[in-house]
């Protein structure tokens, strides 16, 4: 299908910077942002408060199938940058971003129901362009046919210090050492599951960013999207 605005996917492991850029770069392009990483730490949430163990497979199978299912979780954006999860029409946002469910959302995000259960969520808000979507797969599985795919990544001692640094701005008691753990224990889980694997789509570009500002981040992935854009006519 040809879209007359591109589809922007950004993959990349945690702690790479990829919300704080895909919200600048979506307000730049006045796109859309699609956090799926708030998908599953949402059914992570939903998890938790049911009492069920992440790994318990079946269970937080149904669980996922269950929502999805009866329209229980919506993300809204707006075209500054801003994303929200919607839980059975209670915000969420803030919620879902505990250490906890950081690990819940990687051990759900590893069954191959959950993933198919969020697939065509992730779609359609997706299909029509105009969007920036940030995850793991997305160049990979959910979008192969994105018009522009960015790798965004860095190494573990600078994701491990920014995880730190967010964690610590948002009132945890967090030590360096294990978010550092949990960076590798998170990137080991999601680069070796089974299914759609954390991995750099063959046509990403790849953007280290251990080594350049955000600034410097966004604009060159900004540039990137308005070449393709201009490539499809719009702009
Ligand atoms: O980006 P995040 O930290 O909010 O993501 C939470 C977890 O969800 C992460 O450990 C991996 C998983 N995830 C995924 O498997 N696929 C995506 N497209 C997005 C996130």
């Amino acid at each position: 299908m040809s879209r007359a605005r591109p589809v922007v996917a950004i993959d990349g492991p945690a702690g790479a910077g990829k919300s704080t850029v895909t919200q600048r770069v979506a307000a730049a392009l006045g796109y859309f942002v699609v956090d799926t990483g708030a998908l599953y730490r949402t059914v992570a949430l939903v998890t938790e408060r049911a009492g069920i163990d992440f790994e318990d497979a079946e269970h937080v199978g149904e669980l996922a199938e269950a929502l999805v299912a009866r329209d229980a979780v919506k993300l809204e954006g707006d075209p500054h940058g801003g994303s929200r999860v919607i839980l059975d029409g209670a915000d969420v946002s803030g919620a879902i971003r505990t250490q906890s469910l950081s690990q819940g959302a990687s051990k759900v995000s590893a069954q191959p129901r959950v993933r198919a259960a969020l697939l065509e969520l992730q779609r359609s808000a997706g299909r029509a362009g105009g969007v920036v979507l940030e995850g793991r797969d997305i160049g990979t599985v959910v979008f192969p046919d994105a018009e522009a795919k960015i790798f965004l990544t860095a190494s573990v001692e600078e994701r491990a210090k920014r995880r730190f640094e967010q964690l610590v701005a948002a009132g945890s008691d967090a030590d360096i050492e294990s978010v550092r753990r949990e960076v590798v224990e998170r990137d080991q889980r999601d680069s070796t599951r089974p299914i759609a694997p954390l991995r750099k789509a063959a046509d990403a570009l790849v953007v280290d960013s251990s080594q350049l500002s955000i600034d410097q981040v966004v604009a060159r992935i900004v540039a990137h999207v308005r070449d393709v854009a201009s490539k499809l006519g719009s702009g």
